[in-house]
């Protein structure tokens, strides 16, 4: 199948590419060559920048596969570290698969010691997402000796395994750091979100006494964000690596991306907003309408999604998580029902139906991480940890594509034509 674009007179047949599931895209490349136009697309709204067989969504009907697998399967009958297997390697894996897998993770769990020095000299006010990106950044100090033009699977599995094992590791020591208290190291006989709370939540003067329900919920939030296809951070992800630097340097860039409240920062940015309606500086409906006036900048955090013009199916597995664990430990949170007012005046009303917005991924997300013990200020950090997995699978994807290119968009330039310098005497 083939588009045709008019232009100057002139036909220029363009090839229409076809997805697994039907979707469709103009094949642009030979556009510049053959007519001298480009593309503009400001917040690449309509623009493919590749071919992925990592992560489906569909917008419209609220659908997320990963690797062809419903979400909502995987949340109900997987852990974690199957997903990152099935995310970056493509196939759930056998029990002998799993258990190397697990292996690797756990001898890769320890930071190098010199690396807390650096943790040391920061203050305990710092967000932890600088820390960790910075951490992230640093392993290609600690383990250097990559380089993209001749790395094997050997060493791409062993950076996976490290990155995957040692960012839980660096979000466990951020939080220690900021609440002034010894770091808990990994044990070999806890299994990955088991050992996380235990680093986060014991010290030498308590043990942490792990419950079921806390483990399956933190194990789904980790699903839940392990990938989305080519969100910001995960394009900042494969751009950054297109220049061919390390797998850490391009990953860093990820987490730098994901720290913005337009993306993975909304989580701490909706508990901010249900904890100022709790202190009743303003109501449910005070929130909803300043998010509907043009002359004021606020937005309802958790709601709107540049894909899904449907109901967030992950949003949708996290609110029943969330009614599903209060109810189990007989406890409630006042900040749920304040969330819950808010969906239904939103939902209820014109502005958000005309828009198609809904509820998003980070909606319910914070209120589960609450309850786990995590606070405000770790959200995104928790949001990261989940998503590696995602980040490593497409930066591995987009090296192994070919032609391999480097990303770089071009622009419509707008200033002067032409301008004369002008010496600084006669600078006014
Ligand atoms: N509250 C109020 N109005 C909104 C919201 C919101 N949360 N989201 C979008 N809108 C409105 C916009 O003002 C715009 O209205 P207009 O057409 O009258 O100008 C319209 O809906 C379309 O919004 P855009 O900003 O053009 O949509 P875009 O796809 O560029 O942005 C985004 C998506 C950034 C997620 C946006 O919905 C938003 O800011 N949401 C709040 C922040 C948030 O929750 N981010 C997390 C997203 S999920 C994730 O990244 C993990």
């Amino acid at each position: 199948m083939n588009a045709e674009l008019s232009y100057n007179n002139k036909k220029t047949e363009l090839k229409v590419l076809e997805g697994s599931n039907g979707e469709t895209a103009i094949d642009i490349t030979k556009l510049r060559n053959e007519t001298g136009l480009i593309t503009y697309d400001p917040g690449y709204q309509n623009t493919g920048s590749c071919q992925s067989a990592i992560t489906f969504i569909d917008g419209e009907k609220g659908i997320l596969r990963y690797r062809g697998i419903p979400v909502e399967k995987l949340a109900e009958k997987s852990t974690f570290i199957e997903v990152s297997y099935l995310l970056i390697y493509g196939k759930l894996p056998n029990r002998e698969e799993r258990a190397q897998y697990s292996q690797q993770l756990s001898i890769n769990a320890l930071l190098h010691e010199d690396m807390l020095h650096y943790l040391e000299n920061i203050p305990p006010t710092a967000h932890p997402m600088t820390l960790l990106s910075n951490m992230v950044n640093s392993l290609s100090v600690y383990y250097p000796g990559f380089y993209v033009e001749n790395y094997d699977n050997a060493t791409f599995h062993l950076m996976a395994a490290r990155l995957i094992s040692k960012i839980r590791t660096m979000a466990a020591f951020c939080y220690k750091k900021s609440i002034g208290e010894p770091f808990v190291y990994a044990r070999e006989d806890l299994l990955y979100v088991q050992n996380f709370l235990n680093m986060m939540f014991s010290s030498p003067v308590k043990s942490y006494e792990l419950d079921p329900d806390i483990i399956r919920t933190l194990e789904v939030l980790l699903i839940l964000h392990a990938d989305h296809e080519q969100n910001c951070s995960t394009s900042t992800v494969r751009l950054v690596g297109s220049s061919k630097v390390n797998l850490y340097s391009s990953i860093c860039a990820g987490i730098c991306a994901l720290w913005g409240p337009l993306h993975g920062g909304a989580n701490q940015k909706v508990i901010e907003m249900l904890e100022s309606i709790q202190k009743s500086s303003l109501s449910p409906k005070d929130c909803i309408e300043r998010a509907k006036s043009k002359d004021n900048p606020f937005r309802l955090m958790g709601f709107g999604h540049r894909v899904y013009r449907n109901y967030d199916p992950r949003a949708k597995i996290l609110k029943a998580y969330c009614t599903k664990l209060f109810k189990k430990m007989k406890t409630n949170d006042p900040l749920l029902e304040i969330a819950m007012q808010l969906e239904e005046l939103a939902l209820s009303d014109d502005y958000f139906i005309e828009r198609k917005l809904y509820p998003n991924v980070d909606f319910y997300s914070g209120i589960l991480y609450r309850t786990i013990g995590i606070p405000t200020n770790m959200f995104t950090v928790m949001f990261a940890m989940g998503r590696m997995p995602g980040w490593i699978a497409h930066w591995r994807e987009m090296h192994d594509s070919l032609p391999f290119k480097i990303g770089r968009p071009r622009q419509i330039y707008t200033g002067s034509p032409l301008s004369e310098y002008v010496p600084i005497e006669k600078r006014t």
